[in-house]
């Protein structure tokens, strides 16, 4: 567990602090691989989407990143995808691969800070590669998150300099779970970006 101590907040310490998604008080504006851990651990993983994009049916190959183990185990396990897991050389991590063919994989490991995460996927992208980048517009001086505010300069501050970026959608994502948060709007946007 990281050095932060989780639980309840009782009536008084919650004085001056913004709801978070899971329920409590804690400020999340800097969650740690740890916070994460212990958040996937009480099972508040509300943002966890039963329904896959179908990059797989569409016949890609999926590898995707995520920092908590426990996330990587229940994402085959929920698919009854058997597979294998392997420690990474080089860099602190577990891969997680499918043994039946399937084309995915899942990097257990720490992604880095945003301008590091966008300079490594500008990297991976081949020269006529696509991006697709969700982002939300939330009022984080109401709700304490995640997710957090981006909008489009906070988009092209941390690509702009690597990539295209071009907005291909926007919609209002505000349902019932979000008038829990406290806000009155909660809006998606999509970015596609391409390598410069
Ligand atoms: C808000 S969730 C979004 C999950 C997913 N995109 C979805 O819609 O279901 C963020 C996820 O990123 C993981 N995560 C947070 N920080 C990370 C990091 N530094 N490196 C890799 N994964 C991270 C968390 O454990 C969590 O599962």
């Amino acid at each position: 567990m990281s050095g932060k101590q989780h639980g309840t907040t009782n009536g008084c310490e919650t004085v001056g602090r913004k709801l978070n998604q899971f329920g409590d008080f804690e400020d999340v504006t800097n969650m740690s691989v740890n916070d994460w851990d212990y958040r996937w651990s009480l099972g508040q993983t509300k943002f966890h989407m039963p329904k896959v994009h179908p990059l797989l049916d569409e016949g890609h190959e999926v590898i995707g990143n995520e920092c908590v183990d426990s996330a990587c185990r229940q994402f085959f396990e929920e698919h009854n995808i058997p597979y294998t897991s392997t420690p990474l050389t080089g860099i602190e991590g577990v891969l997680y691969q499918a043994t039946d063919g399937t084309p995915i994989k899942l990097y257990r490991c720490d992604c880095f800070d945003l301008s590091r995460y966008a300079r490594v996927m500008a990297d991976l992208m081949k020269k006529d590669g696509r991006y697709l980048l969700d982002c939300f517009l939330v009022d984080n001086s109401v709700f304490g998150g995640p997710p957090f505010n981006s909008d489009q300069n906070d988009v092209k501050q941390a690509f702009g300099k690597l990539c295209k970026v071009e907005k291909i959608d926007t919609k209002d994502a505000f349902t019932k779970w979000q008038e829990a948060w406290g806000i009155d709007s909660f809006i998606e946007d999509v970015y596609l970006l391409g390598k410069k």
